[in-house]
């Protein structure tokens, strides 16, 4: 989570806070209505990820018993998972600063919204709540290679800041960790938890005609704009998270420096000199902005 936004009001706002954010998780606090909107999510995005996940997420779902019961406990899922790759789990109310968010990543601690979306925002939501959180994020954290990759962006994200690059680094982070997508032998498969959590962009992102799908390039992500409100334009493919965290673990002092001379480039372009997957049609993102 990143602070973008101040949206919604959540009863977690008024918990005390500690100087990095975290709150208390206050997990006996959640109401049955609470749990059980958590199981509906979880038993409608399960059935849709089928397939469609990468492999390391779904095998991450078993082994971390991501939990078709009940809100987890972040506690005892960061037991669970801090064995595997030494990552926490650490329960905020909202958006934190970037200043926070990167100290919290670098130092291996993932800061997960506490609070579940109402009932009204159970097919859309404004701003990342636990399901996105957990659902979404917390599989990949099970990745040792990915793992270190988000250990790395956390350490960029403050290099980044210094260097008044933070708008080209963001942009990283939304076509990878939020909207992924990864090569595997059956096909693309999604590994972005922003996909993972929306049950129609999951299906959209891999099989709907109309966006771009584009073999990763650090560069070229970094020029690229984004859309937030609305499924992606293009999508950025990886090979592998190895090959992912190679491109990523250096400084990107040069890689801004390149980028620094060139324009941006809108999110449904494409540009010469892309590995261009799939070619969208567009037509999802036309239709939008003639009924707009
Ligand atoms: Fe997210």
């Amino acid at each position: 989570m990143t602070a973008d936004t101040k949206e919604p009001k959540n009863r977690y706002q008024t918990s005390p806070r500690a100087a990095d954010y975290t709150i208390d998780q206050a997990w006996e606090s959640y109401s049955a209505e609470e749990h059980d909107r958590w199981d509906r999510l979880f038993r409608r995005q399960i059935e849709v990820t089928k397939g469609r996940a990468c492999t390391d997420v779904l095998q991450a779902m078993a082994e971390l018993e991501l939990s078709p019961s009940g809100i987890p406990d972040m506690g005892k899922l960061t037991d669970r998972l801090e064995a595997i790759t030494g990552w926490r789990i650490v329960p905020v109310a909202e958006l934190v600063p970037d200043e926070i968010f990167f100290d919290h990543l670098a130092n291996r601690r993932f800061p997960a919204g506490a609070f579940i979306r109402p009932e009204s925002e159970f097919d859309y939501l404004k701003e990342p709540d636990i399901f996105h959180d957990i659902f979404g994020h917390v599989p990949m954290l099970a990745n040792p290679v990915f793992a270190d990759f988000m250990e790395a962006y956390g350490k960029g994200g403050q290099r980044a800041m210094q260097l008044g690059q933070l708008h080209n680094l963001a942009r990283l982070y939304w076509y990878t960790v939020e909207f992924g997508l990864i090569r595997e032998a059956g096909g693309l498969r999604i590994y972005g938890a922003g996909i993972l959590s929306s049950p129609n962009e999951t299906v959209f992102a891999l099989e709907d005609d109309s966006p771009n799908r584009i073999g990763f390039d650090l560069a070229r992500i970094m020029r690229t704009k984004y859309i937030i409100d609305d499924f992606q334009q293009t999508y950025f493919v990886i090979d592998s998270f190895e090959a992912l965290l190679e491109a990523c673990y250096k400084d990107f002092g040069s890689v801004y420096g390149d980028v620094k001379g060139k324009t941006d480039l809108e999110a449904h372009e494409i540009e010469q000199g892309d590995e261009v997957i799939t070619r969208g049609t567009l037509d999802y993102f036309h239709k939008r902005k003639a009924v707009r």
